[in-house]
C-alpha cells in the first residue's frame, strides 16, 4: 500500500474577488517528486502556503502522515518537518549564512559554563555536515549581500534541512538560475528523494518535470484539473491540460525589416558596486524593427550592459547613443523621457513598488504627465481607465482588478503587470531583460507575441536571456557576452543554438 505523507482535502481559499483554491485534494506519497503546475495566478503558491501553515484553508482538511492536523504557522509547520523554500526569498541581507539558517532555533552554548550565548561555532559545524552530506556547499560566515542568488537558495534549502524537513516544499526554484544552476539543483533534489525525503515542485517548466518528477497535479483558475503519472505523459500533453487548448511552441516571426539606427553603444565599460570591471569595451547598435538578443551564461555582465544603457550603473567610460544623441550622463528618468522602456531583472526590487495599487503600478512611469496629471492634479480616471486596459489586453489575473495591492498578486502576474507598463511606453528602444522569467507556457507565448509586435512596429529591442530557446525564437540579431566582451556579433540565422552555447563557454569563432 502506497503511504501518503501529505493529503490535502477538498481544499478552498478565498481571498477578496477571488477563490484561489477550489475545493483541490491532492496526495502526495512518501519519497516522490509530486510537481504542481498550472497557469500564473492558478493557486499554486497559495495552496503550498497553506501546507506551510501561513494560511489556513477556509474549508478542507489537511492529513499529515494520515493524522489530521491544523497547521498555524510556518513554526508548527517546522515542527511537523515540514519546509518551504519560497518563490522570493525571505532572508537577512546583513546577516552571515549560519545566522539565517539557525534564526529561530538557535543553539544555546554555556560560555564559563553558565553564561547563556549563541552556539555559532557548533551551528558552522552542523551546517557543514549537511552541506557536504548533500553537495550544498556555501561559506558559513558569508554575509547573505554577498552572495549570488543560487548560493541564496543553498542557504534555503539548507535551512530547512537544518530544520530537519522530511516535506521540502520548492516553489519555482529554478525561475532564477541559470541552465548549469538548475541541472545541479535537479540533482540535488532527486538526491534529497532518494534519501527518503517527499519533494513537491512548482515549476512553469516541463522538461524539469519530465526531468525528475514522478507525478504531476494540474490547477487551473484554483481548480485541479488532473494528476497524472509523468512518465507516461508528453510535455505537449501536459501543456495542453494546464492552458486548456493547443499550445504552440514556436513563434511566427516575420521576416525583419531594419530602419535607421536608433541604439549605438561605443566602447562601453562598466565597473559594478565592488569595483570590479564587468564590461569591457562593448559596442554594438540596434536598429529600427530589430531584435538585437545579448546570449551568455548569467554573470558575464549581460546585466550591467542593460543597467548601464537604462541609467541604473554609471559607465566608466564609452558612449551611449539613442537617436544619435548622447545620453551617457543623463539621469534614469531623462532616458525614460527620451525613449527607453526597460524591463528589470529584478522585478521586486526595481520594478514594482508592491504596496501601491495595480493601477498605480501600471503608471508608474508617466503619471508625472497628462492625462494623469493636469495642472499638477492626478487624475483618477486616467489611472483607472490606462489600468484596465492594460489588465485586459495582457492578461493580467489579480482578485480586485485595478485595485489588488500588487502584493498579493502572483509572481507570474507581478511580472505581465511590468511588461505591459513598459511596453505601454512606446519608447524607441525596449530592453527586456529575462522577460519570461516565471511565466507559464500560455503567457511566455503571448509575451513572445508582444515582443515581435512591437519590433514590427519598428522599435528597437535589446533582449537579455539565459533562455537559449528564446534568444534562438525572437532575436534577429545575436551577441554573446563572455567574461564581460563581447565575443561574436551575427544576424541570428547564421547561427546555430549549438555554436551559440559554445561561444557562451567563451569558445571563440573562428
Ligand atoms: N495574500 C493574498 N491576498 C489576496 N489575493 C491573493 C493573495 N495571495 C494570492 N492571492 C491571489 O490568489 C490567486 C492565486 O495566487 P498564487 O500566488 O497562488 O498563484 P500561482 O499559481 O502561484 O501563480 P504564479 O505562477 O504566477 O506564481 C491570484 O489571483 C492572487 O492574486
Ligand atoms: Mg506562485
Amino acid at each position: 500500500m502506497d503511504e501518503y505523507v501529505v493529503e490535502m482535502r477538498h481544499i478552498t481559499k478565498r481571498f477578496p474577488g477571488i477563490v484561489a483554491n477550489d475545493d483541490v485534494s491532492i496526495s502526495v506519497k512518501k519519497g516522490e517528486i509530486f510537481a504542481l503546475l498550472g497557469e500564473n495566478g492558478a493557486g499554486k503558491s497559495t495552496l503550498m502556503s497553506m501546507l506551510f501553515g501561513m494560511y489556513e484553508p477556509d474549508e478542507g482538511e489537511i492529513l499529515i502522515r494520515g493524522e489530521k492536523v491544523h497547521i498555524t504557522s510556518p513554526a508548527h509547520a517546522t515542527q511537523l518537518n515540514i519546509g518551504m523554500v519560497h518563490q522570493h526569498f525571505k532572508l537577512v541581507e546583513n546577516y552571515t549564512i549560519t545566522e539565517n539558517i539557525v534564526l529561530g532555533q538557535e543553539p544555546r552554548a554555556r560560555i564559563l559554563g553558565f553564561l547563556p550565548a549563541v552556539d555559532i561555532k557548533g551551528s558552522d559545524k552542523k551546517i557543514s555536515e549537511l552541506s557536504k552530506r548533500y553537495g550544498l556547499e556555501v561559506d558559513p560566515r558569508k554575509k547573505i549581500e554577498d552572495i549570488n542568488v543560487s548560493t541564496r537558495q543553498r542557504v534555503e534549502i539548507l535551512k530547512m534541512l537544518y530544520r530537519e524537513a522530511e516535506i521540502l516544499i520548492f516553489d519555482e526554484p529554478t525561475a532564477v538560475l541559470t541552465p548549469q544552476e538548475i541541472d545541479f539543483l535537479l540533482d540535488i533534489i532527486r538526491g534529497l528523494r532518494d534519501s527518503g525525503k517527499t519533494i513537491i515542485l512548482i515549476t512553469h517548466k516541463l522538461e524539469e518535470i519530465k526531468n525528475v518528477a514522478d507525478r504531476c497535479a494540474v490547477l487551473c483558475r484554483g481548480k485541479l484539473v488532473g494528476v497524472m503519472d509523468v512518465a507516461s505523459t508528453s510535455t505537449k500533453a501536459m501543456a495542453n491540460m494546464m492552458v486548456g487548448r493547443e499550445v504552440s511552441f514556436t513563434t511566427d516571426k516575420k521576416p525583419a525589416n531594419f530602419g535607421k539606427e536608433v541604439l549605438n553603444v561605443e566602447g562601453l565599460t562598466v565597473k559594478n558596486q565592488d569595483g570590479l570591471t564587468v564590461v569591457k569595451n562593448v559596442s554594438f547598435s540596434i536598429k529600427k524593427g530589430e531584435i538585437f538578443a545579448i546570449a551568455g551564461v548569467s554573470g558575464n555582465g549581460q546585466t550591467e550592459v542593460a543597467d548601464a544603457i537604462s541609467g541604473l550603473l554609471p559607465s566608466s567610460s564609452g558612449k551611449i547613443l539613442l537617436d544619435g544623441k548622447d545620453i551617457t550622463a543623463m539621469s534614469v528618468r531623462e532616458r525614460t523621457l527620451t525613449g527607453i522602456s526597460y524591463i528589470p531583472e529584478d522585478r521586486q526590487a526595481v520594478g514594482l513598488v508592491l504596496d501601491f495599487s495595480l493601477s498605480d503600478n501600471l503608471a508608474l512611469k508617466k503619471y508625472f504627465k497628462e492625462p494623469f496629471c493636469k495642472k499638477g492634479v492626478l487624475q483618477e480616471e486616467a489611472f483607472d481607465e490606462n489600468g484596465k486596459k492594460l489588465i485586459e489586453e495582457y492578461d493580467i489575473r489579480s482578485g480586485q482588478g485595478i485595485t489588488t495591492t500588487v502584493r498579493s498578486m502572483s509572481g507570474g502576474n507581478q511580472q505581465k503587470a511590468i511588461i505591459a507598463r513598459e511596453i505601454e511606453l512606446s519608447s524607441e528602444l525596449m530592453i527586456f531583460v529575462q522577460p519570461t522569467r516565471g511565466l507559464d507556457i500560455g503567457a511566455i507565448e503571448n509575451i513572445h507575441k508582444q515582443i515581435l509586435a512591437q519590433r514590427d512596429e519598428g522599435r528597437a529591442i535589446l533582449l537579455i536571456s539565459l533562455e537559449l530557446d528564446e534568444i534562438i525564437g525572437l532575436a534577429d540579431t545575436i551577441g554573446v557576452i563572455y567574461n564581460g566582451e563581447m565575443l561574436n556579433m551575427a544576424p541570428a540565422e547564421t547561427l546555430t543554438a549549438i555554436q551559440v552555447g559554445e561561444y557562451m563557454m567563451g569558445v571563440k569563432a573562428v
